[in-house]
């Protein structure tokens, strides 16, 4: 039985044309800034979300660790709202490498930052207090079910980021389908935020890395940053030709991985017992069965050959580059096998 790999966009190999590309890549010593490949994408990048410069980093995780230490001093707090993907799943690394302290705030179902409880949570200039250094966001947002935040919401986060004077970072890991979903350039949407972090890796279909975006200033630091945490990769062109070619080629796909999320959805809501939860939005699906224990169903799931994981309780399908509608049509047949079944 072929398996259908629903864990996470992270599963997609790189097209054909894509590894051409890879294959084709000119190439040089990026450490030495001297890798064309690097060069061209970093500026693609930061043209595409309307920002000065960009920088090739290994991963969302280490984009976004070196945006917090960027921004923040050591013993500065972070605010984050809780159940982001920085808090839960990122090793604690703004506390262990960084010397953080991350705030978090309560978050609305679409993984909104709840404003006042932010206001509150700023710290005045005084000597018994952690200096507040920065306000994270998420978008589009994991946990909350690949939930988009438009540019209104995003407009009052900085609105009270800028009476405060503090920057904002966007961990943008799906920005770009937070900017398909909205129809709007992804620059509609990171205009709102100092810093911004979206991988390559994920729906975009290359098979590492992401990128961190900001002023020219803010590079500067992140540059010596990615150093420090062993992220100079040399001729990492071989990486960024993917890259290239996923921004120029896998972006507009993404409403195929929309359309078949909403597919599954359609499905899964005609079993008896499903609640989705919530429905989806973008490309991630959660959902919970009536009678079930999520870790049991996915095993079940699993062994049927629909292969997803249990995420606190909930099971979650993410959607992606390689899944086709015929591929949720039999995932949906294999799930109703299994439900059918019985716990
Ligand atoms: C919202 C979000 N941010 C950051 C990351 C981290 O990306 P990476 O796995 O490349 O470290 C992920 C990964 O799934 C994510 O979903």
């Amino acid at each position: 039985m072929n398996p259908i790999d629903l864990r996470s966009d992270t599963v997609t190999l790189p097209s054909p044309e894509m590894r051409q590309a890879i294959a084709n890549a000119e190439l040089g010593d990026d450490v030495f800034g001297g890798d064309p490949t690097v060069n061209r994408l970093q500026e693609m990048a930061a043209e595409m979300l309307g920002k000065e410069a960009a920088l090739l980093v290994s991963s969302g995780t280490q984009g976004n660790l070196i945006a917090q230490l960027s921004h923040c001093a050591r013993g500065a707090e972070v605010i984050i709202g809780e159940g982001s993907h920085i808090i839960e799943h990122e090793g604690g690394g703004a506390w262990l490498v960084g010397g953080l302290g991350l705030h978090t705030v309560r978050v609305d179902a679409k993984g909104r930052l709840d404003l006042a409880e932010v206001r509150a949570t700023i710290r005045p200039d005084n000597e018994h207090y952690p200096r507040t250094g920065l306000i994270c966001i998420e978008n589009t947002h994991n946990r909350a079910g690949g939930t988009v935040q438009n540019e209104e919401d995003l407009a009052a986060v900085r609105e009270l980021a800028n009476k405060h004077g503090l920057p904002v970072h966007m961990d943008g890991a799906r920005i770009f389908n937070a900017s398909v979903k909205l129809g709007v350039p992804a620059s509609a949407l990171t205009v709102y935020a100092d810093s911004v972090t979206f991988c390559l890796s994920k729906g975009l279909g290359c098979p590492i890395g992401s990128v961190l975006c900001g002023s020219k200033e803010f590079i500067h630091e992140a540059r010596r940053m990615r150093k420090v945490l062993g992220g100079g990769m040399r001729q990492a062109g071989i990486i960024a030709a993917a890259g290239i070619y996923a921004l120029q080629n896998m972006i507009d796909r993404l409403v195929d991985d929309h359309d078949n999320a909403e597919h599954a959805a359609d499905g899964l809501a005609n079993m008896p017992g499903v609640t989705l939860s919530p429905p989806p939005e973008t490309n991630l699906l959660y959902f919970t069965v009536e009678g079930w224990k999520a870790h049991k169903l996915e095993a079940r799931l699993n062994a049927a050959g629909v292969l997803c994981f249990d995420e606190g309780g909930r099971i979650r399908w993410v959607t992606h580059y390689g899944i086709e509608r015929v591929d949720i049509d039999e995932a949906l047949a294999r799930t109703r096998q299994v439900l059918a079944a019985g716990a």
